[in-house]
């Protein structure tokens, strides 16, 4: 089975086609970061318009290079939801049109199952069940695997997503949006033991997490110390190593509570080296299996989404012409196949 796959719920248009024998056979990807540099963050407005003029000529291109068209596919699978609901409203709107005119299925896929089952893409794919750590821009959770559908949500962020907490922190540094990266390339240059900072919500239990104090940290620390170079660089380590600490603090607990052996990593945040090779080593430690996605498949790409609706339109599931988008979605309402 051939799928098509259609990620818009932010700023990267991504495309692929996942088959369900052949593997993934070709994947293309757009980064809208020019249009919304010069506003320090992502406006919805100009995503959705952005999305609705390169999403047809990336698709044209994809398909070609790989010697591919469009009466090939038997499915398209796009991203319903969560996102922003003018450039999610794209990528719906075009699937839909496809599939009317094509005859085949379209199935709107939750972006953050596609996330979470990134890491089956790679060679080192996990086995049901694991744990997911997400981390994302919008999300930040630990989430219960036992199948595809079947997701229960063990703890979550009770403010800011990890990713947003990086890039708040980012801005406050005076770095570029997109702030995440630039934050973890300044990082690399600086001590992280020069300035304390907290592991929020460690010193109670539970796997809930809490990541705006960590801003208003950076934010007095901007304010009282000197702005050179080298101690924005020691304030984004130590930044970045708690953010880092507490993600492994809670990885932990989550293993121990759910008896698992294998941990995923999935998300935007996945692709921070540091969390990486963090994770490894308390893995290798404990004796878990760790998996995460190779970083380009961390942040958002519309392989994830082709992979997770291969398996739901495989599992017989199809969906009906209308167009569907959901600016909020939980996980645990999805079916389990
Ligand atoms: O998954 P993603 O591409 O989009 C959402 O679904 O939100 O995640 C984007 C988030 C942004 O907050 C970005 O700053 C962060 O992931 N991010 C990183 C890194 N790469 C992306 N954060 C820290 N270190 C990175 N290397
Ligand atoms: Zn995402």
């Amino acid at each position: 089975m051939l799928v098509l796959g259609i990620e818009t719920s932010c700023d990267e248009t991504g495309l692929a086609l996942f088959d369900s024998r052949r593997g993934l056979l070709a994947d293309a990807l757009y980064s809208q970061v020019e249009v919304h540099a010069d506003y320090g963050g992502v406006v919805p407005e100009l995503a959705a318009r952005d999305h609705l003029r390169k999403t047809v000529p990336l698709l044209r291109q994809m398909l070609s290079s790989a010697g591919a068209n469009l009466a090939q596919l038997d499915g398209i699978a796009y991203t319903e939801g969560p996102g922003l609901i003018g450039a999610l409203l794209v990528g719906a709107s075009i699937s839909q049109a496809l599939a009317l005119a094509l005859d085949i299925p379209a199935l709107g896929i939750h972006h953050m199952e596609g996330h979470l089952l990134a890491p089956m893409l790679e060679e080192q794919a996990p086995e049901f069940p694991f744990v997911a750590l997400l981390v994302s821009g919008g999300h930040t959770m630990l989430v219960l695997v036992q199948s595809v559908g079947d997701y229960e949500v063990l703890g979550e962020t009770l403010d800011d997503a990890a990713g947003e907490a990086f890039d708040k922190t980012a801005k406050l540094l005076g770095l570029p949006y997109p702030g995440g990266p630039e934050l973890a390339r300044l990082a690399q240059s600086g001590n992280a033991d020069r300035f304390q900072f907290p592991r929020p919500m460690t010193d109670r239990p539970g796997l809930e997490f809490s990541f705006s104090g960590l801003k208003t940290h950076t934010r007095k620390l901007c304010q009282t110390e000197d702005g050179d170079h080298q101690t924005r660089a020691d304030i984004a380590a130590g930044f970045e190593l708690a953010v880092v600490d507490t993600l492994a603090i809670k990885c932990r607990r989550a293993m121990q509570s759910s008896g698992c052996d294998q941990l995923v990593i999935a998300g935007g945040v996945g692709a921070n080296q540091s969390l990486r090779s963090k994770l490894a080593q308390l893995g290798q430690k404990q004796g878990w299996q760790v998996s995460y996605p190779r970083p380009e498949f961390c942040t958002d790409n519309g392989a994830m989404i082709a992979f997770a609706g291969c398996q739901r339109l495989q599992a017989g599931q199809s969906g009906d012409l209308s167009i569907n988008a959901r600016p909020r979605w939980s996980l645990e309402l999805l079916e389990t196949l």
